[in-house]
C-alpha cells in the first residue's frame, strides 16, 4: 500500500510542487481539503520552526482522531530584510495588515526602505515533518538576495517582484518557476528533506 502524505496547505500551487517530488509509485500525495480539513490554523508562534510545527501538529492530532496514519508536511516561510531588523520575517504575509494584498505588502516594504542602501535580505523556509505520535523534524532552507528600489515581473507570489537573489540580475518575478525553484529557500529546504529522508523524486 502506498504512504500517505498530507502537505498542510490549502495553496493548490504549494502540493503540487511537493507532489511533483514524491514519488508517486509509493506515496500518495493530499492536500487539506482532501482530507476534510477546513478550520484556520492560527499562527502564534515566534519562529518559521514554531509555526510550521504548530501547522503540523494541528493536522496530526485531526488525522489521529479519524484513525489515518499518515506523514504531515507543513512550511512556514518569509522575508528577512536586515536593515529593517529581519522585518517582515513571520509577518511577511499581513505586513500591511490582515488582509493585505502581496502589493500592499512590498509597497509597504519600499516605503521603509527609502533612501537606505543596505538592501540585504533572505528569504526563509522552514518544514516540519511530523508522522503521527513520531517526533517532528525540520529541514530548513535559505535564499539571499538584494531588495530593488522598482518592482519588475510578474510571474510568482508575494515579494518576489522586489527580490533578486544574489548572483543575478532579474527578480524572482522574471524567472520561469523552474528557476526560482531550482534557487529559492523552499526549493533548498525540499531538497534537504528529500535527502534526508530518501524520498526519491520523480
Ligand atoms: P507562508 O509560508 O505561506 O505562510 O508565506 C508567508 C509569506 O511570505 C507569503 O505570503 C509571502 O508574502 C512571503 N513569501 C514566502 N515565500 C515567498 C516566495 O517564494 N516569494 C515571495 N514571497 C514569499
Amino acid at each position: 500500500m502506498k504512504e500517505l502524505y498530507v502537505i498542510a496547505t490549502s495553496n493548490p500551487g504549494k502540493v503540487r510542487e511537493f507532489a511533483n517530488l514524491l514519488d508517486s509509485n509509493f506515496y500518495e500525495t493530499k492536500s487539506l481539503s482532501d482530507i476534510d480539513f477546513h478550520e484556520k490554523i492560527e499562527e502564534t508562534g515566534s519562529s518559521f520552526e514554531e509555526n510550521a510545527a504548530i501547522k503540523a501538529n494541528a493536522i496530526c492530532n485531526f488525522l489521529e482522531k479519524k484513525g489515518i496514519v499518515a506523514t504531515v508536511i507543513a512550511d512556514d516561510s518569509g522575508l528577512e530584510v536586515e536593515a529593517l531588523n529581519g522585518a517582515p520575517g513571520i509577518y511577511s504575509a499581513r505586513y500591511a495588515g490582515d488582509q493585505a494584498s502581496d502589493q500592499e505588502n512590498y509597497e509597504l516594504l519600499l516605503s521603509r526602505l527609502k533612501g537606505n542602501l543596505d538592501r540585504e535580505a533572505r528569504f526563509v523556509c522552514v518544514l516540519c515533518i511530523q508522522k503521527t505520535k513520531e517526533a517532528p523534524r525540520f529541514f530548513e532552507g535559505e535564499c539571499k538576495g538584494d531588495i530593488i528600489e522598482t518592482p519588475k515581473g510578474s510571474e510568482g507570489f508575494g515579494y518576489d517582484p522586489v527580490f533578486i537573489p544574489k548572483g543575478y540580475d532579474r527578480t524572482f518575478a522574471e524567472m520561469t518557476l523552474a528557476e526560482k525553484k531550482a534557487l529559492s529557500h523552499r526549493g533548498q529546504a525540499i531538497k534537504k528533506m528529500i535527502e534526508a529522508l530518501k524520498l526519491s523524486p520523480n
